[in-house]
């Protein structure tokens, strides 16, 4: 993995990143991406829950050549309530999943689908890294947390992104909510990062 570099300036922050190698847009910025890889061992196997164009599992599948990437997406037409984002990436679905299969590097792979019909129809592998990245309402990103720690390895962590994102205020909301409810305590952020771990007893 390359090392991150010594000084941090804004454009690490930035948003949106786009790959001049990779087709569409990463919906985080490079501390982030930086961040999600530090979480995931070596050898390890990330599940992500949103993927678009996939260029933020591609980077992460880069800087870990030797760990599995598994990401779900239902394709559904971009959200709008982030024009600024929405306008750098394909809105239509079909183009994100065709960038998705041209963006992939050998340790990636798909699934179309809900994270409920990924748990459903494969129980038993369980994850280092759940990065939740999907729907963004309350709902959708509560249900995906409650799934979560059922595909979770001991001692793994899920990450939420757009946490703390005036944007995303439900998002925010669906966390606060689950680490109040759940045996998973937040203990840190990284840009819009809220990563969790199962509460030490
Ligand atoms: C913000 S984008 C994901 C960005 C990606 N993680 C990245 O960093 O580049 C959100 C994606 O989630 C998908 N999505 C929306 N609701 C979903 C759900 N309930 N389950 C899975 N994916 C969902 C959308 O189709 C969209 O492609």
């Amino acid at each position: 993995m390359q090392t991150p570099p010594d000084s941090w300036d804004d454009a690490y922050d930035k948003l949106p990143v786009t790959y001049s190698h990779l087709k569409g847009l990463a919906w985080t910025t490079v501390r982030e991406q930086y961040a999600l890889a530090n979480f995931l061992p070596k050898q390890g196997m990330m599940l992500e829950v949103g993927t678009a164009s996939g260029v933020t599992a591609a980077i992460v599948a880069t800087y870990r050549p030797d760990a599995r990437i598994v990401s779900l997406d239902i394709f559904e037409p971009a959200a709008h309530a982030d024009e600024d984002r929405v306008s750098h990436d394909d809105a239509d679905p079909l183009k994100r999943f065709g960038n998705w299969a041209d963006n992939a590097r050998k340790n990636q792979s798909l699934f179309v689908g809900t994270l409920m019909q990924f748990r459903r129809l494969q129980p038993v592998v369980r994850f280092d890294l759940i990065f939740i990245d999907g729907g963004h309402n309350f709902e959708s990103v509560y249900n995906d947390l409650l799934l979560a720690p059922s595909l979770l390895k001991e001692g793994g962590t899920i990450i939420c992104h757009d946490y703390n994102d005036p944007t995303w205020f439900q998002v925010t909301d669906a966390v606060n909510q689950f680490v109040q409810e759940q045996p998973f305590d937040l203990v840190s952020t990284v840009g819009s990062l809220a990563i969790m771990k199962a509460r030490s007893i």
